[in-house]
Order: C-alpha cells, then sequence, then structure tokens
C-alpha cells in the first residue's frame, strides 16, 4: 500500500468507525402496525416515527384506520399467517399472551435489562408485557377510559351543571336537551357502545362489582340485580344521543363537543388528544371529569407494542432501539402530551402535563393503592379476545334492539362470558 492508499484506508476505517457509533451502519427499517389516524392520534404516531428516525432508522407505515383497533386486529391476523407479519404491532392486555403464546414474538429482555425496564414499570403493567416472565411487549402510556368531557360554555347555556353521578347526568342531559344541544356526541360503533357501557358499569356497581364482573366474569355478578340496573342506566343513555349517531368515528362525536353541538361525551382520554389538537384549553374551553359516579375508580388501558420476530440484523437492531427509546423520559413525555395519556415511565415530572392528566396520574396512583384500580374491558386489558368480543356483541345488539329486555341483555351476556 502506497502512502496515499493508506490515507485513503484510514480515512475510509475513521469513517466507518463513525457510522458504527452512530448507528447507521446498521440502520434498519420497523415496519409498525397501528391504528392512529384521528388528529390527535396521527401527532402522536409522528413523534414515535420522528423518535425512530432520530437514531437513524426507517419508519415503514402501517396504519389500518378504524377506532378500537378492531380493523387492524384482523388485518394483524392475515399478515402473520401469510408469514409477513410487521417488526412492531399496536397490541395490548391478555391479546399479547395470546399472540406469545403462537410462537411469534421476539424476547426482548435483553433491552429491558439494559434499560431496566422492572424498575421503570408499574408491576401491574410490566406483568402484562411478559410472556412466561420474559418481556414480549413495550407499553407507551396509560390511557384512562372513565372520563366524562363536557363543553362549559354548552352546559352553562342550558343552565346545567358538571354531572358527579348517574342521576346528575340525566338532570344536565334533560337540561341539554330543553336548550336544543344533543345532549351527549356517541358514534354509534361496537366498541364505543361497549366503552360508554363499561363505564356505567363502574359508576353503577363501583369498582368491586366491575372486577367481579367483567373482569373475573363471575355468573353470579353477572346476572344480578346490579347487573340489570346497569343495562337500563346504559340503554337510558342512549335516548339523549342523537339519530345520526350510528356509525359515527369517536372523534367526530369529540368535534361535536369542540364546537358546542353536543354537551357531553363519555370516552377515554384520546379524546383530550383532539381537543388538544384543535388549539382547546383544558378547564377553559373543555372540562374534563371522572365518568359519573367513578371518581374513585381508574379504568386503565395500556397502549403497548408488541414486538414479532424479524429477520436481519439491521431490523433486529432496529427494533431493539425503538423499544427501548419508547420509556426514554423525553419520548414519553411528547408522545403523552399529544395521545391525551399519562406517561406509563414511573416518577415522571408532570410540569409540563395539564391538569387532566395530573388527576389522572394521581389516580392512577391512589386506585393502585385503594384497590379499584380496573382494567377496561372494552379496551382489551380485562379478559380473552374472545369474551371480550361475545360480550361486546350483546352489549351492542341491546343498545340497539328497542325490543330487548335488560333481563334478557344480562342472561344473553352471562352466557357469552363463557366463550373460550
Ligand atoms: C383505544 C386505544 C387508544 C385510542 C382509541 C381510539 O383502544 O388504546 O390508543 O387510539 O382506541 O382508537
Amino acid at each position: 500500500m502506497n502512502k496515499m492508499e493508506m490515507t485513503l484506508a484510514r480515512t475510509l476505517l475513521a469513517t466507518a468507525a463513525v457510522i458504527t457509533l452512530n448507528g447507521v451502519a446498521q440502520a434498519g427499517e420497523v415496519e409498525v402496525l397501528h391504528y392512529w389516524t384521528s388528529g390527535g392520534e396521527a401527532k402522536s404516531a409522528a413523534a414515535l416515527k420522528a423518535q425512530l428516525e432520530k437514531q437513524g432508522h426507517s419508519w415503514k407505515d402501517f396504519a389500518v384506520a378504524g377506532g378500537g383497533g378492531e380493523s387492524a386486529m384482523t388485518v394483524l391476523k392475515s399478515r402473520v399467517v401469510s408469514g409477513n407479519a410487521p417488526a412492531a404491532a399496536q397490541i395490548k392486555g391478555p391479546s399479547i399472551q395470546e399472540w406469545a403464546r403462537e410462537g411469534v414474538l421476539t424476547n426482548l429482555d435483553e433491552t429491558a435489562k439494559t434499560e431496566k425496564w422492572d424498575t421503570l414499570l408499574p408491576p401491574v403493567v410490566a406483568d402484562v408485557m411478559k410472556y412466561k416472565g420474559k418481556y414480549v411487549a413495550v407499553p407507551v402510556n396509560v390511557h384512562r377510559v372513565n372520563w366524562l368531557w363536557a363543553n362549559p360554555e354548552a352546559l352553562k347555556k342550558a343552565g346545567a351543571k358538571l354531572p358527579t353521578n348517574w342521576d346528575e347526568f340525566f338532570v344536565a342531559a334533560d337540561k341539554l336537551k330543553a336548550a336544543g344541544i344533543i345532549p351527549v356526541a356517541h358514534g354509534g360503533q361496537s366498541w364505543q357502545d361497549f366503552t360508554t357501557f363499561e363505564s356505567v358499569a363502574l359508576g353503577v356497581g363501583g369498582a368491586d362489582f366491575y372486577k367481579k364482573a367483567l373482569v373475573q366474569l363471575d355468573q353470579a355478578s353477572l346476572t344480578s340485580a346490579t347487573m340489570e340496573k346497569v343495562m337500563t342506566t346504559f340503554k337510558k343513555v342512549k335516548t339523549y344521543t342523537d339519530k345520526n349517531a350510528p356509525g359515527r368515528d369517536w372523534n367526530l362525536a369529540t368535534a361535536m363537543v369542540i364546537k358546542g353541538e353536543a354537551g357531553m361525551q363519555l370516552m377515554g382520554d384520546w379524546a383530550k388528544g383532539e381537543f388538544v389538537a384543535a388549539g382547546k384549553v383544558p378547564g377553559k374551553d373543555f372540562l374534563c371529569a371522572a365518568a359519573p359516579g367513578t371518581a374513585k375508580s381508574f379504568t386503565f388501558n395500556v397502549d403497548s407494542f408488541a414486538m414479532f420476530q424479524v429477520k436481519g440484523d439491521d431490523k433486529v437492531k432496529a427494533q431493539k432501539d425503538l423499544a427501548a427509546a419508547i420509556l426514554s423520559p423525553e419520548f414519553q413525555e411528547v408522545f403523552n402530551l399529544n395521545k391525551g395519556s399519562i406517561p406509563v415511565r414511573l416518577n415522571m415530572p408532570m410540569t409540563k402535563f395539564d391538569d387532566c392528566a395530573k388527576l389522572s396520574s394521581n389516580d392512577f396512583v391512589a386506585t393502585n393503592k385503594g384497590g379499584s384500580l380496573v382494567p377496561s374491558i372494552a379496551h382489551g386489558m380485562a379478559v380473552s379476545s374472545a369474551a371480550q368480543g361475545a360480550i361486546q356483541d350483546v352489549v351492542s345488539q341491546f343498545w340497539n334492539d328497542d325490543k330487548m329486555s335488560a333481563k334478557d341483555a344480562v342472561t344473553k351476556i352471562a352466557t357469552a362470558a363463557k366463550t373460550k
């Protein structure tokens, strides 16, 4: 090698070293399946994409529209069956175990150990992310489902106050109706009916009832008089929705509250992402409160990414880097500010978060201590996907069929709960 060649070789080596240090030499692609397509959700997905690109990797978007993710799960199944799984997919709760049992998820323990996930996560969340003691998924946030959103102007116009229990809810709804405002913004899609149902069940029956009936699927609780009261109250909510509700997307229902066309919406705090994306300020332009009768309870819904086995060092590296970055304090902050949820990482400063998020954060800790932190059945956290789907079908049938009695619905739900 002559002198010039030596210099050239040295330069090349040095460049290679720099590239490797930056991780660029192993830049890989992560295909991410998600269903975050509304205004607030898209901003959150963009934050995740930016995070990955900052690490030198590339993002392949696999977005399947449809709130609650039912369509996304159907598409995911067909992709996995045909041997073409995405690297990461937004999967939650017991479904993570269902996928892990199929042997298609990857073991994230190495990353989890380096990043100390066991100390960063509440045990109630970490357990859900593990299969046979090994991490196969990484959580991004904690959503609270039992929220009520309201337009303060609309309430004022109607002379109504923000309700704290179901009796007050119907009083407020009557006043809104009398003032010519749609009392409840609802999207008649099965998962939204189920979301409303679960908040009614928690408010009417309390956390212990909720746990027995909708987590343990205890037959006696499912067929109890309390359950019948839940169904009657749930059906009464429908009478305050508008005739265009069937089929409406949840974010369009939120938009009705934003515009003051409707007074209230029962929805998880991804709705806050919509208010915020529309430039609205909590406490001023919109109000958040626990769903009626549920101030001392918390239905949690943890969004998480299960990682599928991928081939190629570059892809594996990119996948691991994404998993590690998801729990970094920087990402937890920016993502959750947009998503409407709170960080899943423990001991995060909440200074940049609004009062709704602060309330959620305090209540998450308090209800965890007090035993009233319960998994959301409507959002895939409480029971197997088979039982969830079967119960959800009956709940929606009852919502839509004005001839079905509450008693019949209760019997059908109890039978649906046995679905394996
Ligand atoms: C939930 C999901 C949230 C939110 C919502 C509407 O199930 O956990 O992240 O996006 O559906 O799609």
